[in-house]
């Protein structure tokens, strides 16, 4: 880069008169003071790109300097002149921001090579705040990182359909900010001060999701001791998630088709039907077709929700917003906890550059949230990488003897899951069902079922 503008601090007349030849020389722009308080003089009055500083000089010292920029000036790249024998002050210089140090006697090609550094760095991080900041002002998604071109076609294609009342499907493996995507597309749209309500079918028992949807009349049903207003009537005028839509059942589905082809709902339980304003937008990590080929997922459904669907891309697919996403958790995480955000080393990024990161960015800021609140030194070194899931495969089956069904090899295996369970519990039924996740009345039916004979059971 050339015609940078230096501003050089230095206490020897030999020593400034020496870097001035020698950076003019080499078409930088130079700016001379020999003490702090001329400096912060210059800084206050003038543009630079960089600040180069002695650290011992006979009034304030240079490391005052560097807070005062760091301070003032955060995008100001400062770099410390330091004697032989004070590398303590470079070390010390660092810790409070400064991008390198030059222990003196400086030579020329030394300082050019520093210099650059410093400048193209400084300059790269410029660069991505001001992409950072286009991405945000064109679509209002400050809070979604990524620049990657498979982002920026998300964005682009979300950008286009939200102000639309069209049904949206996300999909895309888990973690990878389906939720954060429908969050910004209710937000950009002109619904954005009208709720923004999210069900987790998944999350909600199958007999209660009708209910939940789309509200119930007093007496609908035991327990409906008064009338209950439902997700879709909450989020009337606004927009609805419906998320893990993949998970809901079959007599629910039916329900959803009728909803989504009339705009109307009914209440579980109630005679008439109410006309509701809601945008849908569903997301799942699991692959529609697939279940609908299967199925398990209802074909017009499936239609009715694949107006416009956009695949959310897994992190393995744009690995170079690694660096991005952990910028952006480490300052998370350093704010949540109260700490300083630390630094993390070029050698960290590159290992979790190459992860596979089957948990997507879900899995990334886990890690680095921990990394954060373990970090005792201010400069995360080394990461510590979960064991690969993809190695993990489950034993293939032993297969029972030839002539032997499936359904007698699963009475057998049932059979020794049923002592094994009673033998820990020291033939206490109450304890093996709990422990098997049944009632105690299932226990002993399969008990009975199997002619399993207590009395026989060897205790250990
Ligand atoms: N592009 C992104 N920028 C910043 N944070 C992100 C991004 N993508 C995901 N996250 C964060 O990762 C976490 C998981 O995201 P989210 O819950 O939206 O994933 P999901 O796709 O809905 O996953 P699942 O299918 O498991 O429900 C959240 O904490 C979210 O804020
Ligand atoms: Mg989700």
């Amino acid at each position: 880069m050339s015609r940078a503008r230096i501003l050089a601090v230095d206490d020897e007349k030999a020593v400034r008169s020496a870097l001035s030849v020698n950076l003019r020389r080499h078409d930088f722009h130079v700016t001379l003071a020999e003490n702090v308080g001329a400096a912060r003089k210059l800084l206050e009055a003038e543009p630079f790109d960089l600040l180069l500083t002695d650290v011992r000089m006979p009034q304030d010292s240079g490391l005052e300097l560097v807070a005062h920029a760091r301070e003032c000036l955060p995008n100001l790249p400062v770099i410390v002149m330091t004697g032989y024998g004070s590398v303590e002050d470079a070390v010390s210089a660092m810790k409070q921001g400064a991008a390198d140090y030059l222990i003196k006697p400086i030579s020329t090609a030394e300082l050019l090579i520093v210099l650059e550094k410093a400048l193209e760095q400084q300059a790269l991080r410029a660069e991505l705040k001001l992409l950072r900041q286009e991405v945000s002002e064109r679509y209002g998604f400050e809070n979604i990182i990524g620049t990657t071109p498979a982002m920026l076609a998300l964005y682009e294609e979300l950008a286009a359909v939200a102000d639309t009342s069209a049904t949206v499907l996300l999909h895309g493996p888990t973690g990878t900010g389906k939720e954060l995507l429908a969050n910004a597309l209710h937000y950009r749209s002109s619904r954005a001060d009208a709720p923004f309500i999210r069900v987790n079918c998944a999350a909600i028992p199958e007999s209660l999701l009708e209910s939940e949807l789309f509200g119930h009349e007093r007496g609908a049903f035991t327990g409906a001791i008064r009338q209950h207003r439902g997700k879709f009537e909450q989020a009337d005028g606004g927009t609805i998630l419906l998320d893990e839509i993949g998970e809901i059942n079959a007599y629910t589905q039916v329900k959803l088709l009728r909803v989504l082809e009339s705009g109307d709902i009914q209440r579980v339980g109630g005679a008439g039907t109410q006309r509701v304003d809601v945008r849908v937008v569903a997301a799942t990590n699991k692959d529609l077709r697939v279940e609908t080929r299967e199925g398990r997922f209802r074909r017009d459904l499936f239609y009715r929700l694949n107006v416009v669907a956009l695949r959310v891309p897994s992190l393995a697919e744009r690995r170079a917003d690694i660096p991005l996403l952990v910028d952006h958790f480490l300052k998370k995480y350093a704010a949540r906890n109260n700490r300083a955000v630390p630094r993390i080393s070029p050698a960290a990024v590159e290992t979790l550059m190459t992860y596979s990161w089957p948990g997507n960015v879900r899995q990334l800021e886990h890690l680095v949230e921990r990394a954060v609140i373990l970090n005792r030194t201010g400069c995360i070194d080394a990461v510590q990488l979960p064991d690969d899931w993809d190695d993990e495969e489950a034993p293939p089956p032993l297969l029972p003897p030839i002539g032997t069904t499936l359904q007698e090899a699963l009475a057998d295996y049932e059979q020794r899951l049923l002592i094994a369970a009673l033998k820990e519990s020291e033939g206490v039924q109450a304890r093996a069902a709990r422990r098997l996740g049944v009632s105690r009345s299932n226990l002993n039916y399969r008990i009975n079922r199997l002619g399993i004979r207590l009395k026989e059971i060897e205790y250990g």
